[in-house]
């Protein structure tokens, strides 16, 4: 019998820490506190454990990913503005080694031209942008489809 891969961990980069006081248009009026909340509670749906990390710290980010070999089966990530020019966050991405969802509260494609690119797009299962929180469900979904695949 194959063992159970349930082990989450959700990584917010840069100025996530800052939700609630960005432009609404683009990121509504959610608090990174309550959002995670919200996305423990999908988790919890899918009989997946979460674990939450956030950090403005782009060598934080990269130790963590660093770290998660053992600890997470798999990550869902929304680095902020390091998606679009860290490939140092790639690099690590790619040797943490475990399934990937990067996701976006905002519509990433509709904004502007620098934020059309994502370094870590050829390293994720999925890309999921322009959802707002809904956006966290699927990618939560299609990382329990691979995980339990
Ligand atoms: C973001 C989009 C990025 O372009 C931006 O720099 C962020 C948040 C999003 O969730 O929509 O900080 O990743």
């Amino acid at each position: 019998m194959s063992e159970a891969r349930s082990r989450v961990e959700l990584m917010h980069g840069v100025n996530l820490d800052m939700l609630g006081r960005r432009d609404p248009s683009h990121y509504g009026t959610i608090t990174l506190a309550e959002l995670e909340r919200q996305v423990a509670g999908f988790a919890r749906d899918l009989g997946l454990e979460l674990r939450c990390f956030q950090t403005n710290s782009e060598a934080q980010f990269v130790e963590h990913l660093h770290h998660l070999p053992g600890s997470a089966d798999g990550v869902l990530l929304n680095p902020g503005a390091w998606t679009h020019y860290s490939w140092a966050i790639h690099d690590a991405l790619e040797i943490a080694a475990i399934p990937a969802v990067e996701v976006h509260l905002s519509n990433v494609a509709a904004r502007d031209e620098w934020r059309r690119v994502s370094v870590i797009a050829d390293l994720c299962l999925a890309s999921v942008a322009g959802q707002g929180v809904e956006g966290y469900r699927e990618a939560l979904v299609r990382l329990s489809k691979e995980l339990d695949g």
